[in-house]
């Protein structure tokens, strides 16, 4: 492990403890165990979701029940396992009885998620569900929309992939849309294996370009046909 990653992970430790004093929302009046997250911290792919549900709470641990099998079971399939990858949620305190986040639990809590993508530096970060592709695109568009297209956006002032998926949940309730999670989780393996997302040039650099007589220079070939 370089010295960087090191200090990386001593910062990531120190979150940890952070997140686990948490009071900044009500959730922390009803929560059992705050639900950091788990995995490599030095992982090329990280997964997002949305909140502990009830066996995550009484562990610790994220996705623990019947989603994080299926989890399990699709990273398997590309050749990975949860040791190799970082899994958090948007909220890390279980919201009562598993109903939706609130708006004031996630503003209070995404400032921990995008410190966790800053120390950890993955290259893809897929999100799973509505919440947390909401959140991390930026863009109210819903997740059926979006699945299965990587997009390009600065996250925790690092330029990754976000991949939306469909929630292990939802294809847990309904057959075609584990088919359809196992195909996009198929794109994975290429999206790690390619070059980084790069930055878009700045409106000055695009500026200056211009003025120069110059054309903006395009986004790397193998990101064309990501950027839509
Ligand atoms: N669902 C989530 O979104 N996160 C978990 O940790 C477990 C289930």
């Amino acid at each position: 492990m370089t010295a960087g990653a090191e200090e990386r992970r001593e910062e990531l430790v120190a979150l940890y403890r952070e997140v686990s004093a948490c009071t900044k929302c009500p959730l922390h009046e009803t929560r059992t165990k705050t639900v950091f997250g788990a995995g490599n911290a030095d992982a090329d792919l990280m997964f997002v979701g949305e909140a502990p549900g009830a066996e995550e709470d009484r562990q610790g641990l994220p996705f623990v029940g019947r989603a994080g099998q299926l989890l399990n079971q699709l990273l398997g399939e590309i050749g990975l396992a949860r040791e190799d990858v970082f899994i958090a949620n948007v909220l890390k305190s279980r919201p009562p009885g598993n109903r939706d986040p609130q708006p004031e639990e996630i503003a209070a809590c995404e400032p921990y998620l995008f410190e966790q993508v800053r120390l950890i530096e993955p290259k893809v970060v897929c999100t799973l569900g509505n919440f947390a592709t909401k959140l991390l695109s930026g863009s109210p568009t819903g997740i059926t929309k979006v699945r299965g297209t990587p997009q390009v956006h600065e996250l925790g002032g690092r330029t990754v992939f976000l991949l939306p998926l469909l929630h292990p949940a939802a294809a847990l309730r309904t057959p075609a849309m584990k088919e359809t999670l196992r195909g996009d989780f198929a794109t994975i393996p290429a999206l790690l294996a390619g070059p980084p997302a790069a930055p878009a040039p700045s409106a000055e650099e695009v500026a200056a370009l211009e003025a120069e007589g110059g054309s903006t220079p395009p986004p790397p070939a193998s990101q064309l046909d990501m950027l839509g």
